[in-house]
């Protein structure tokens, strides 16, 4: 008889995002008469822009034609794309990132649950805690952690780093030496973001204990304030410790079309292996290439008109997050978040957990959001709203909230 891989037996229930569906599901069912206001996971709402539908159907239409026509895009993306990022995305930051060190790929779950990949299986992780939970689980998958703990919802052999009120919800250095660290910012869940004096101490910590920094930076979109970096690589010495994740869903509203990229430095390297030609064999071996007409809506995104209308989805999410961000701290809620990211992270009233809150919102507001708890143990007691629904449904969210 064959084997399973038996890491994925130590998975505790469902995927976080999974569980809430089923949950809403089954109330929706048993409540067809209830208009149920989605602010749970962090998916779009609002269409694709005009420039973008235009790159789209122009893309089509050169497929419907022999000369135009286009098969397996290069694995590791069109050079058209991974130019106008290089040039766009880090140049005009000031960031030293090459065209042939950005790899694009059908977005930034795929590549945090991948990345994982590259290293050896004695590796030890640190993630924040809370954490988005791609990172955990995908090293759960891979062997990388120990046993789950249901009573204190912690794997043994992984570093959790707390991120709470005390610390602004941005993670201290760790105590003991991890070989690989997870960081989001802005963000998901807590909607912190972290300021670049902070960055750096993390870059120079990782190049003098010998760490690889996986940086998230799926959220960039949303910084509002000066003196938060949009790429690790603004900061000294990143290129030769840190790989940086990014996505065209959050700011293009890309998450039903998939297209995302992550860079891997040359300079990163652990003795003579260089992570970046492993990342490369990877593509190689086990992609075919994000689809060309994605990869000609994502060239569209860096265009003036493109950019323009990025920056006016972006706006208008951001304006929900201001609304629900305001609302809930006039009804007397401690509110986190909502100013550098399309998260609100509250924390849950008269000391009901996480998933008490989620039910009695699910069941008394027909509200959906998402428990804290399901990010982990230090997401105890929080409560995250999404930014990405309609204006209409966000000030009826609050409305319903007002009058519980
Ligand atoms: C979330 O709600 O945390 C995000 O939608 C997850 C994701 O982008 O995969």
């Amino acid at each position: 008889m064959y084997k399973v891989n038996e890491n994925y037996l130590k998975l505790p229930g469902s995927y976080l995002f999974s569980t809430i569906a089923k949950k809403v599901a089954a109330f929706a069912e048993a409540n067809p008469d209830k208009k149920i206001i989605r602010l749970g996971i962090g998916d779009v709402t609002q269409p694709l822009t005009p420039p973008i539908i235009a790159a789209l159907h122009s893309a089509v239409d050169e497929m419907a034609s022999a000369e135009t026509f286009r098969g397996y895009a290069p694995d590791l993306g069109y050079a058209f794309l991974r130019e106008t990022i290089a040039r766009e995305d880090f140049a005009a930051r000031g960031c030293e990132i090459y065209a042939d060190e950005i790899f694009v790929s059908d977005g930034a779950k795929s590549d945090s649950g991948n990345i994982q990949e590259l290293f050896d299986g004695s590796c030890r992780i640190a993630v924040c805690d809370p954490v988005y939970p791609v990172y955990v689980d995908s090293n759960v998958m891979a062997g990388r952690t120990g046993t789950y703990d249901a009573a204190t919802g912690y794997w043994s052999d992984v570093i959790y780093m707390p991120c709470t009120e005390a610390n602004g919800f941005v993670a201290e250095l760790p105590k003991e030496r991890p070989d690989i660290i997870y960081l989001c910012f802005p963000n998901n869940p807590t909607g912190a973001a972290i300021r670049r004096d902070e960055l750096q101490r993390w870059v120079d910590y990782a190049n003098e204990n010998g760490c690889v920094i996986i940086y998230d930076a799926a959220y960039e979109a949303y910084i509002s304030e000066e003196n938060v970096p949009h790429s690790v690589y603004e900061c000294e010495g990143a290129r030769s410790c840190a790989i940086e994740i990014r996505s065209f869903s959050k700011n293009a509203g890309f998450t039903g079309v998939r297209l995302g990229y992550t860079v891997v430095p040359k300079d990163l390297k652990c003795g003579n292996a260089s992570l970046h030609d492993m990342w490369a064999r990877r593509h190689g071996t086990k992609y075919n290439g994000a689809p060309y007409i994605m990869q000609k809506a994502g060239e569209a995104c860096y265009t003036e008109e493109g950019r323009k209308s990025i920056r006016g989805l972006v706006e208008f999410y951001m304006k929900n997050a201001r609304t629900i961000y305001d609302g809930l701290k006039d009804m007397g809620y401690t509110v986190y978040g909502g100013v550098n990211s399309p998260y609100i992270w509250l924390k849950t009233p008269d000391g009901m957990t996480s998933w008490e809150f989620f039910d009695y919102l699910l069941e008394r507001a027909n509200v959906v959001g998402t428990p804290g708890s399901g990010f982990g143990p230090n997401g105890e007691g929080f409560f995250r709203l999404t930014a990405f629904g309609s204006y209409e449904n966000s000030l009826a969210a609050l409305e319903r909230i007002r009058s519980l």
